[in-house]
């Protein structure tokens, strides 16, 4: 199975690249199934309910969202009808909405697709290891679940290493979100499941982590309020990943894509032998 992950989109530039290459891209590569995430779409803070929907018109079968989720708190009555809008598995009981959910791809096959959110230097929250390993118990692979892709939202490498090698051979995938920085460190774990700790935004690289300079730079050099923070308006860099399963589930390649903006494009090759 070929499964296409993109990391968080920033803005409008972010949003209007995604929306305006994923049909294309999802063509051009013969993803099965198609993960975005979301939670900086809104002006950098948050999704809006109609961004969700064109997100979804435009090749999205799921979106994820992170720290962020609520930031636009039109999106908590959405949730709770949206099953194909998830927030952080690991927020406390009775949080609207669901932290994963089973998917079935055109053919008819089935992919699990989890987000946990990261303890480090991030808001306290439950134990994303005890909530991964708790959802593991209802939904193994193998048993009708073709492949199990796990976006972790969180700032720490370290805490995103341990994680996926904690889960190692039991999902598909374990990659990263939230740093909105690329990393080169793709590759598959002995176990199988593939790993990058963090896959980069849908934004402008003009930017600090996708805001304008000028601000983002005030808020180090001055402990004074400034502007508000806004997200970069140049040309877009579409960050993400792509990730090939076995009949059994387990990874064969995964691969970073990396398209349009200040970013050097590299796109996905044809599927490496596993
Ligand atoms: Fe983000
Ligand atoms: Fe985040």
């Amino acid at each position: 199975m070929r499964l296409l992950i993109l990391g968080d989109l920033v803005g409008r530039a972010g949003r209007n690249a995604v929306i305006e290459k994923l049909p294309a891209l999802r063509e051009d590569l013969a993803a099965d199934f198609v993960a975005v995430n979301a939670e900086n779409a809104s002006h950098g803070f948050g999704l809006a309910p109609e961004m969700a929907d064109a997100l979804f018109a435009a090749g999205a079968d799921a979106i994820t969202l992170g720290n962020h989720a609520w930031d636009r708190k039109e999106i908590i009555p959405y949730i709770a009808q949206e099953k194909r809008l998830l927030r952080p598995l690991n927020f406390p009981p009775g949080t609207p909405g669901a932290g994963a959910a089973v998917f079935t791809t055109r053919d008819g096959r089935k992919v699990l697709l989890a987000q946990v959110m990261g303890r480090l230097f991030m808001d306290p929250l439950d134990d994303p290891f005890r909530a991964l390993e708790e959802l593991l118990s209802r939904h193994r692979l193998g048993n009708g679940l073709h492949a199990a892709l796990i976006d972790f939202h969180g700032e720490a490498t370290s805490e995103k290493m341990a994680f996926a090698h904690a889960f190692d051979g039991r999902v598909s995938a374990v990659v990263g979100t939230h740093t909105h920085i690329p990393t080169a460190d793709h590759h598959i774990l002995p176990g199988g499941t593939a790993y990058m700790t963090d896959l980069g935004m849908c934004g402008d690289y003009n930017s600090v982590i996708g805001m304008a300079k000028e601000p983002a730079i005030l808020r180090f050099t001055r402990k004074m309020p400034g502007d508000r923070l806004a997200p970069a308006e140049g040309p877009a860099t579409i960050c993400g990943a792509l990730i090939e399963t076995d009949a059994a589930g387990r990874a064969t390649s995964i691969q970073p894509l990396r398209l349009g903006g200040r970013l050097a494009t590299v796109m996905p090759g044809p599927a490496a032998v596993g």
